[in-house]
This record gives structure tokens, C-alpha cells and sequence, in this order.
């Protein structure tokens, strides 16, 4: 029988390396997708060297000819059957520094990209009853700094809840993953301005701390896996509590040292 593929974007970085490596111990041949070459082949030897099956491609999801080959890839490694739309990235971190070329990046890199990997996967997935789970972030639900992302990430649970709606009579299950903060690379820049930013971040979580990506990689491999068969068109939080509430708050508006 031909081996059920795993297809994830943006595989190089911190959160879509450990989501690959969960999904090839969850037994999927994994097709890894990552614009640098170097860091995506390192996730390929991480999970080769522990007796996975996995293929890198070095592609960006924006070019059209890209996506050609990550479905001709993905249909030599056996049938396409779940995607992980990791890519993402931030720019202006507020409205007043981002220009209408951030906000064209911010819609191509977190919205058009994932938009464009489901489109050219649409026809496997509705032979194969495909899986989706789309990474987006907490920016989506409330302000916490860079407008254009945010606003994609929104974007992109609505396009996750209308995916589900659409596609549930082929037996499509999509989802989202909204994770918090993350202890990733990505925070280099704003870890090298406050070496303190992790420590400082913990004061607004609930279970005062942050998310490591094994934290988004066990919620994906959870929606990909046959125990959430009946779980379609959600978005679902990882981030230790954040978007339930903060204990500060609730103790100033209380009045209560409960909290
Ligand atoms: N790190 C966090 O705190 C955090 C919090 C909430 C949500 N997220 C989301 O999680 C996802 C992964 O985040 P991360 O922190 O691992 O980011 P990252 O920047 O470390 O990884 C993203 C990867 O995508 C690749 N990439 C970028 N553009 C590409 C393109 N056009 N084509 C192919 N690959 C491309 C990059 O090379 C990189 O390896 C993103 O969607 C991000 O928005 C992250």
C-alpha cells in the first residue's frame, strides 16, 4: 500500500521542523518545504537518521511552478493525505511603522501562500479525505503587536472555518493550531534587543511560561491523527492560557489575591 504523505511548509524553522519530525514518528513520509535549502536538509537528516521517510524541496510557496513540484513530490512519495501550512512571518509591528508593502508581505507570506499550497492539493485531498491544519497565532484574536500579520492570521481561521464548511462533504477535515508565544529563532531579533523577552512574556501566560514548538507539533499531530476524526473547522489555542484571561488583570478587577 502506498505511504499516506505529509506535506510542511516552512519544515527549516523551529515549529515546522518539530511538527515533521512528530508527523514521520506518527508514521506519514514527510514532504518538507523550506525556501533555504541548509536548515530544511537538516530536518530531513533528523528524522532519516531515526528511521523516517522524508524528502526536502526547496521551494517557495509563492511561485506557481514550485507548487507544481511539491504536488509532483508528493504524489512520487506516495498519497498526498495532510498538509501543515507552517509558513508565516511578521513584519511592521505596528500600524504607524508598516507600510502597504508590509501589508502586501504580510498577505502573501501568512494568507496567499497557504491559500495557494491548499489550492494545488485540493484534488488528492478530496480523493484521499486530505487533512489540513493551518498554524496561525494568537495575534489573530487580540492586539499584540503587528497589524498586517494579525490581521492574516484572522484571516486565515476564517478561511480554515469556511474550508471545513466546504469541504466536509469529501471527508476534508481542516483546522487550526493558534499558538502564543514560542521560544523559536524567529524571536533572534527581538531576543537580542531584550535578552530578558521570554522571562518578561511569562508574566501574561496563565501557566507563566511560553510554548516550546513540541508544544504545536503534539496539538497538529493530535488533529492529524484518527482521534480527532469528528473535529472540523476549529482553532484551536496553544498558548498556555493566554487568550482564556490574564491572572494580573483578574486580580486588579477583582480585587481578589486569589489570582
Ligand atoms: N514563534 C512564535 O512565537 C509563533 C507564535 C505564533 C505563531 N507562530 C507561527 O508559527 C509558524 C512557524 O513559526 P516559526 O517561529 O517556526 O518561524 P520561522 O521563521 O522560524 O520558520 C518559518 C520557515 O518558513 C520558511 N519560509 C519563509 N518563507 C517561505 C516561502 N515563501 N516558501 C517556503 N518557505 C518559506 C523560512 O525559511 C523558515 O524556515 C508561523 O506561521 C508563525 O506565524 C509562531
Amino acid at each position: 500500500m502506498s505511504k499516506q504523505v505529509a506535506i510542511i511548509t516552512g519544515a527549516g524553522g523551529d515549529i515546522g521542523r518539530a511538527i515533521a519530525i512528530q508527523l514521520a514518528n506518527d508514521g506519514f513520509a514527510v514532504l518538507c518545504l523550506d525556501i533555504l535549502e541548509d536548515l530544511n536538509k537538516e530536518t530531513i537528516d533528523l528524522i532519516t537518521k531515526n528511521g523516517g521517510t522524508a524528502r526536502a524541496l526547496t521551494c517557495d510557496i509563492l511561485n506557481e511552478q514550485d507548487q507544481q513540484s511539491m504536488l509532483a513530490v508528493a504524489q512520487e512519495l506516495g498519497t498526498p493525505k495532510a498538509l501543515v501550512n507552517n509558513v508565516g512571518a511578521i513584519t511592521g509591528a505596528s500600524i504607524q511603522e508598516s507600510t502597504i508593502d508590509n501589508w502586501q508581505r504580510d498577505f502573501d507570506i501568512n494568507l496567499k501562500g497557504a491559500v495557494a499550497c491548499f489550492k494545488t492539493l485540493e484534488s488528492a485531498f478530496k480523493a484521499n479525505q486530505g487533512i489540513v491544519t493551518n498554524i496561525a497565532s494568537v495575534n489573530g484574536f487580540g492586539v499584540y503587536g503587528h497589524p498586517g500579520y494579525s490581521a492574516m492570521k484572522a484571516a486565515l481561521v476564517h478561511f480554515t472555518r469556511f474550508a471545513s464548511v466546504e469541504y466536509g462533504k469529501f471527508g476534508m477535515r481542516i483546522n487550526a493550531v493558534a499558538p502564543g508565544t514560542v521560544r523559536t529563532q524567529a524571536w533572534n531579533d527581538r531576543a537580542k534587543q531584550n535578552p530578558q523577552v521570554f522571562e518578561e512574556a511569562k508574566r501574561w501566560y496563565p501557566l507563566q511560561r511560553v510554548a516550546d514548538p513540541q508544544d504545536i507539533a503534539d496539538a497538529v499531530s493530535f488533529l492529524t491523527s484518527n482521534k480527532a476524526n469528528a473535529i472540523t473547522g476549529i482553532c484551536l489555542p496553544v498558548d498556555c492560557g493566554l487568550t482564556a484571561g490574564q491572572a494580573e488583570l483578574a486580580g486588579t478587577f477583582s480585587q481578589s489575591s486569589d489570582f
